[in-house]
């Protein structure tokens, strides 16, 4: 039986070559795929291996494209089809800085995270940003970026939350969208990632998200839905986990029924990298492209065709659907990159929009911009080593990090020697003794993924040094850094809460430069949500810089400085308590865990190429997630239940003040439009962003208080200058989705509209109505079973 099927293989590819040749064109596909043998055909929807080797390339060649990228497409050169990159992403492009024998350099630009992209809540500044990213993309030779991520912050300690955008999907969705835009400007290819529902990372590779149809349509599927339906990404990353018992990569529902046919995703799917057992049942669910690609793979696939088990025609609907991608790429059109991108253009941009996403959560007594400050006694380790971005595969090979204390220096500030030497002292003292087992809980090198750095816990400081230093300074500063990354959750003690050393140091800098009438400031370097409720009444101000890329200490120093005034807003809420949110129940931050073995094959690939992976444990708590929740995700429960949050979504402070005239409403048939003039009301200039919550009426399905449904920022503008921003709500956007008729449903009645300068802060009211109830049908999909 097995030799008959060989045989008849086998005169599948000779009959085919032999008939016929056609070389790839944007018009020919349907000839090509004619063309194409059944090993063709199963090697172009596998990747060609780890790290963009060309293992299992049908042509010999065994050349590296771009070294570092992720992965490869395999060339099938007899039909003029080309290999194509996929890149890292999403922070910068990843790639390898050197190659070996060549004097050149490869580096890439370190820009904000995603979390400080969403804070700008500004979706055009930030299309315009991404495409200097696209330009490094296609400069460098990659065809696709592995970005943006997208996933939802369902909860702080989420070890990627700082790849991703927000707790809210409409903002998530449209800054997507955005970024999705700019990056596709350049003529290059994004893969939103990752589709979907991968929300922690403690045993990514197998846990199932058990996810309510209403939280999982209305939360986790709607930022991808925006992207899509705006965006229009040439590619989506499936996710490693499962959803309601099925994995993402083999979900039918996911894959074909929600992204494809109610969507209309016309692209390609790949896989998240490494292999799983159901490679056939990820065919025919519509995942056309399986990453990085392994060549037992490929075999399954020809094998499943052969027995009969997998229909030819699956198969060619993903083969087609690559062809489509690859005929897009400028690999395909044969484009010159030149390997010189201008990154000193671009780390300029990427200055001027970190501050743009810093959100200034304190500012007592105008403490800044700094006035008649030139000396300054700057604590905390990360003050003198900044953290530009995260770790594991969001890690971007970046030329420099333009540290804090760089920064200020360069501002114009003079630095208290004595205390910058105590802290250059203690991080030489601790990597000579161990920098390893010396990182935070949560914070070593990303899980098995040694790329980037961990951040050391915060050193002791002991009172009278902080004493001695407030004769000699006019102002302090306190820098606490976290920072986290793929393949481990963040953890509570010591992590999202502060350290023992780091609540003393700012006990003490507060007190002791407050009893000498000096100002003292915090900058949280830090790439998630922390605590912030038990200490924030200390410092005069405190300012959140993220992670914001490579340029964070001139970013910073211009703020400080008053060189740039902050208008970010947070895109997710700070809880008073971790405990205080939904999700926590269901979260499992108490103990990392190493991932389990539910990946298939790549515990054994990880071994072979050297990864260390911990020896699994007993993870029984781990196999699945429970979204209990529901809806009650970040201010939909916070605001609906009235529970006090430290600082809530959407909140930021500026160097000026705003007034919001009063807004107008215009309803239509394509949905109603907002106007709202802003007025720049304070001394100094500044922009505002604006935040429409609509408060859904009684009658139709119970809605959260309100929702986020549509946002604009301002420009630059000047004291006393106005500007009017219109803003557009459809009626689908307004739809719930009603999960025992399965459609989308936007209530008739008369609904609120909440002009806000946060979820907490309205500034203007004004109301419209929906005459008629309105429904838009959906497919049952992705069903939790026991709903
Ligand atoms: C990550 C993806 C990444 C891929 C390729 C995976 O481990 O989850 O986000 O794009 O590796 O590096």
């Amino acid at each position: 039986m097995k030799k008959l099927m060989t045989i008849i293989a086998l005169g599948t590819l000779v009959a085919a070559s032999a008939a016929a040749q056609p070389k790839l064109t944007k018009d020919n596909i349907d000839e090509v795929l004619a063309a194409m043998t059944l090993e063709e055909k199963a090697t172009l929807v596998v990747g060609a291996g780890w790290g963009s080797m060309a293992a299992g390339s049908m042509t010999a060649s065994s050349k590296v494209l771009v070294p570092g990228a992720a992965g490869t497409t395999v060339p099938i050169e007899r039909l003029g089809i080309p290999a194509t990159v996929l890149s890292d992403g999403p922070a910068g492009l990843r790639i390898d800085p050197r190659r070996k024998d060549d004097p050149n350099t490869y580096y890439c630009t370190g820009f904000p995270v995603g979390t400080v992209l969403a804070c700008s809540w500004d979706a055009p500044m930030v299309e315009e940003l991404l495409a200097a990213m696209g330009n490094e993309v296609l400069e460098y030779g990659a065809d696709v970026l592995l970005a943006p991520g997208m996933n939802l912050h369902r909860n702080p300690l989420c070890g990627r939350n700082f790849e991703y955008f927000s707790e809210d999907p409409f903002l998530s969705g449209k800054i997507s969208a955005a970024y999705i835009r700019g990056i596709q400007s350049q003529g290059v290819g994004v893969s939103a990632k990752h589709f979907a529902f991968n929300n922690q990372e403690i045993n990514r590779m197998a846990n199932d998200a058990r996810i309510p149809q209403r939280a999982l349509r209305e939360l986790y599927l709607k930022n991808f839905e925006i992207a899509v339906r705006e965006g229009h990404p040439w590619t989506v990353m499936s996710s490693y986990n499962k959803v309601n018992g099925t994995f993402t990569q083999q979900s039918a529902d996911l894959l074909t029924t929600v992204l494809r046919d109610e969507w209309g995703f016309d692209g390609i799917v790949m896989t998240d990298w490494g292999a799983k057992e159901g490679t056939v049942a990820a065919v025919q669910a519509g995942n056309d492209l399986m990453e990085p690609g392994m060549p037992f793979e490929k075999q399954r696939i020809i094998d499943a065709v052969n027995d009969g088990s997998l229909d030819i025609a699956d198969l060619d609907r993903n083969v087609r659907n690559i062809l489509q991608y690859i005929v897009k790429t400028p690999r395909f059109a044969g484009y010159k990159y030149s390997n010189k991108p201008d990154l000193q253009a671009h780390a300029a941009l990427v200055r001027k929009a970190a501050a743009d996403g810093m959100v200034l959560l304190r500012n007592e007594g105008d403490a800044l911009p700094f006035e008649g400050v030139k000396n300054i006694a700057l604590f905390g380790l990360n003050a003198y080593k900044s953290i530009a971005g995260g770790t594991g595969s969001g890690n971007v090979n970046k030329p420099y990090v333009r540290h804090i204390s760089e920064g200020l220096q360069e501002a114009g500030f003079a630095l208290d020697e004595k205390i910058a030497n105590l802290y250059k002292t203690y991080r030489e003292y601790q990597n000579a003794e161990d920098a390893n087992a010396s990182f935070l809980p949560g914070q070593a090198l990303g899980g098995g993924l040694s790329l980037g750095e961990g951040v050391m816990p915060e050193m002791d400081v002991r009172k009278a040094v902080v004493q001695n230093s407030v004769d000699r300074n006019d102002a302090a500063i306190v820098v606490i850094g976290r920072n986290a990354g793929e393949g481990d959750d963040r953890v509570l003690e010591g992590d999202f809460d502060l350290t023992p050393a780091e609540r003393d140091l700012i006990t003490n800098v507060c007190n002791l430069y407050h009893q000498a009438g000096k100002k003292a400031v915090v900058i949280l370097n830090v790439g998630g949500v922390i605590e912030t409720a038990s200490w924030k009444n200390l410092p005069d101000a405190i300012l959140l810089a993220w992670t914001p890329g490579q340029e964070v200490g001139n970013s910073v120093a211009d703020i400080l400085t008053g060189v740039s005034n902050p208008s970010g807003k947070l895109s997710m809420t700070f809880p008073l308590n971790y405990l205080d949110i939904p999700s926590s129940a269901n979260f499992p931050y108490y103990k990392p865990q190493p991932q389990k073995g539910g990946a298939g094959d790549f515990a054994a690939l990880a071994a072979a190429m050297g990864y260390k992976i911990p020896e699994p444990k007993p993870v029984k708590d781990y196999d699945y997630t429970d979204y209990a929740e529901g809806l009650n995700v970040g201010y939909r429960y916070f605001n609906t239940n009235d529970v006090e949050v430290s600082y809530p979504f959407g909140y930021g402070l500026s160097y000026t003040s705003f007034e919001y005239g009063k807004p107008s409403v215009k309803s239509s048939k394509d949905g109603i439009t907002i106007s709202i003039s802003v007025k720049n009301t304070g001394k100094v200039a500044g922009k505002e962003a604006v935040q429409i919550y609509i408060a859904a009426p009684a009658g139709g399905l119970e809605k959260p208080a309100c929702e986020l449904k549509a946002f604009a920022k301002t420009g630059q503008l000047q004291s006393g200058e106005s500007q009017t921003l219109t803003m557009k709500i459809t009626p689908y956007e307004l739809a719930s989705f009603n999960d025992a008729a399965c459609r989308w449903e936007t209530a008739a009645g008369t609904y609120k509209v909440l002009v806000g300068a946060s979820v907490e802060d309205i500034r203007a009211v004004a109301s419209f109505k929906i005459g008629k109830a309105l429904a838009w049908e959906a497919n049952p999909a992705l069903l939790l079973t026991n709903e």
